[in-house]
C-alpha cells in the first residue's frame, strides 16, 4: 500500500468557525465551502478547503461524495448522565421527587458489571446515531460503571470524558459510598483512564446534597492531586434542591459557595444547570472562569427554570450546552438547539443559528479547553465529523425549497432535525452509523437481544 491509499477525501459543502459568529454577516467568524473536501489519515484531518485543492493534494485518496449535505465537526454533549438511558421518559416529577423515584433506582442496577457494558455501548451508538462525537458523562456510584463506559469508549476511539459519581449520603444505601472509598475508587479509575487514548477523567461529586462535608473535603484533594482532571457536578438547578442545599451546609454563603469552600472550582469544573444563580455567584463564576452547563431539554422537563445566557455572557462567563439525558428528552444536540432557542425567547434573548452550531461543536470544545483537538475541522484535529441533511424528513425537504441562505437551512436543522438529519458520523475517520459498511455487528446483536 501506498502512503496516498491511507488517505481518504470526504467531500461535500463545508461549515467551520474561529469564533462564536453573532450572524451570517460576521463572516470572519466562520468558513463556508460550497464545493469542499476534507483530507483524512490516521484518524486526523491533514487538510481541508475547496475540493480541486485538497483532491490535487492526495490524487489517489479514496473519495466520499457526501454533496450536498454539510459536513461539520462532530456534536459535543458537555453533560449526560450514562446510567439514565432507561429513565429518559419518567413521567410526572419535579428534579428531588424524580431523583428519588426514578433515578436512583434506576442507577442501582448498575451495581452488576454486565449491565453496566450492555448499557454504555447502547448509550454510545445513540450518542455517534445524533451526530455526538465527544461528551461528558457522569457514570453511576459503581467504578465497574466506568470502566464499562471508557472500555466502549477505546472500542469506538470516541473522544469521551467521564467520572464515578461520588455520594455518601441522601441515596439508597446501595447507591452510596464513603468519603475515603470514593477517594480510593476514584484515584484508581483515574491512574487507569486519565489520559489513556482518548479518554479524559473527570472527578463528580453528584451534588452538594448526595455528599458529606467530608466528601466534598476529599474531593477537593482529589482536585488539587489532579489538576488535569475534569470535575463536574449541578448548581441551582431547582428551588427545592437549593432550600435544602441550605439547610444542609447553613455555614456557606449560597450554593456555590458549598463548592467554592472545598475548592473544587476551577476553568476545568462544568456546573449543570446554573439557573437560579444570586449576584455573588455570577461574580463568583466569573472570577473563577468555572463553566455553567445550559441543559435546555432537562430544564424544561423538570420544570426546573430559565437558563439566562446573555446575562452570564454578559459577565465574560463561557457557557456549554448539553443534553442532561435522562431528566432531557433527547439525545439529539440539534433538539437541545430548538429548546435552547425556545428558553431563550421565553427570556426575549436570541440564538442565531450559526452561533448555535458553533456553540455545539468549538464553543463546547472551547470550554473544555480541547478546541486544538475536536470541535473544529482544522489540520491536525482529530477526524470527528458529521454529515447533516436538511432534506432528511418529508416535513423539511418541503420547508427547505424555500430556504435561500446557509443561516435558514441551519435553522431547519436546528427546529426540524434530529438522527434522521445525521446521514454520518465519523468517530476519528471511521464512519459509525449502523447501516453504514463499518458498523459493529456486536453492537447491533446487543441491541436485538435487549429489545
Ligand atoms: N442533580 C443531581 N443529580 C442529578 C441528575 O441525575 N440529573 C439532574 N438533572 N440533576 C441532578
Ligand atoms: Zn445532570
Amino acid at each position: 500500500m501506498t502512503q496516498t491509499d491511507q488517505y481518504t477525501l470526504l467531500r461535500g459543502r463545508i461549515l467551520d468557525f474561529h469564533a462564536a459568529p453573532q450572524d451570517e454577516t460576521d463572516t470572519e467568524a466562520y468558513r463556508y465551502i460550497e464545493d469542499g473536501a476534507i483530507l483524512l489519515a490516521g484518524g486526523k484531518i491533514k487538510a481541508t478547503g475547496a475540493f480541486a485543492e485538497i483532491v490535487a493534494l492526495a490524487p489517489d485518496a479514496s473519495i466520499t461524495d457526501h454533496r450536498p449535505n454539510l459536513l461539520m465537526a462532530g456534536f459535543i454533549d458537555t453533560h449526560v448522565h450514562f446510567p439514565q438511558v432507561q429513565v429518559i421518559a419518567s413521567w410526572g416529577a419535579q428534579l428531588l421527587d424524580w431523583l428519588n423515584s426514578y433515578t436512583f433506582p434506576e442507577e442501582t442496577r448498575f451495581a452488576d458489571p454486565a449491565h453496566g457494558a450492555a448499557m454504555a455501548g447502547q448509550f454510545l451508538d445513540l450518542l455517534t446515531c445524533h451526530g455526538t462525537t465527544t461528551a461528558v458523562a457522569y457514570c453511576s456510584v459503581h467504578p465497574a460503571s466506568v470502566d464499562a463506559y471508557f472500555t466502549e469508549a477505546a472500542q469506538r476511539n470516541m473522544c469521551m470524558i467521564g467520572g464515578k459519581v461520588m455520594m455518601d449520603r441522601n441515596a439508597p444505601e446501595a447507591l452510596t459510598d464513603t468519603p475515603q472509598s470514593s477517594y480510593d475508587d476514584s484515584k484508581a479509575l483515574i491512574a487507569k483512564w486519565h489520559g489513556k487514548g482518548r479518554a479524559h477523567y473527570a472527578i463528580t461529586p453528584r451534588f452538594a446534597i448526595t455528599s458529606t462535608p467530608e466528601q466534598l473535603e476529599i474531593a477537593g484533594a482529589l482536585v488539587t492531586e489532579h489538576p488535569d482532571c475534569f470535575v463536574q457536578t449541578h448548581l441551582s438547578e431547582n428551588h427545592d434542591e437549593i432550600a435544602y442545599t441550605a439547610e444542609l451546609y447553613p455555614d456557606a454563603p449560597d450554593y456555590l459557595g458549598v463548592y467554592e469552600n472545598y475548592g473544587l472550582l476551577t476553568p476545568k469544573m462544568l456546573l449543570g444547570h446554573s439557573i437560579h444563580l444570586t449576584s455573588r455567584e455570577i461574580d463568583v463564576l466569573a472570577e473563577t472562569r468555572a463553566k455553567p452547563v445550559f441543559c435546555p431539554t432537562s430544564n424544561l422537563f423538570l420544570g426546573s427554570g430559565l437558563f439566562d445566557d446573555a446575562g452570564l455572557r454578559g459577565r465574560g462567563i463561557q457557557n456549554a450546552i448539553a443534553t442532561d439525558i435522562g431528566a432531557g428528552t433527547s439525545y439529539s444536540m440539534l433538539q437541545t438547539l430548538n429548546e435552547g432557542y425556545k428558553v431563550l425567547q421565553l427570556q426575549n434573548q436570541k440564538l442565531h443559528p450559526l452561533r448555535a452550531f458553533h456553540w455545539i461543536t468549538r464553543g463546547n470544545a472551547e470550554v473544555l479547553g480541547l478546541a486544538d483537538r475536536i470541535g473544529t475541522l482544522a489540520n491536525g484535529s482529530d477526524a470527528d465529523i458529521v454529515v447533516l441533511n436538511a432534506r432528511a424528513t418529508p416535513a423539511m425537504a418541503l420547508r427547505m425549497q424555500r430556504a435561500q441562505t446557509l443561516s435558514e437551512e441551519l435553522f431547519i436543522l436546528q427546529m426540524l432535525g434530529d438522527d434522521r438529519a445525521i446521514e454520518e458520523t465519523y468517530v476519528a475517520g471511521v464512519p459509525q452509523k449502523r447501516d453504514h459498511a463499518g458498523a459493529r455487528p456486536e453492537a447491533v446483536q446487543a441491541a436485538l437481544q435487549l429489545a
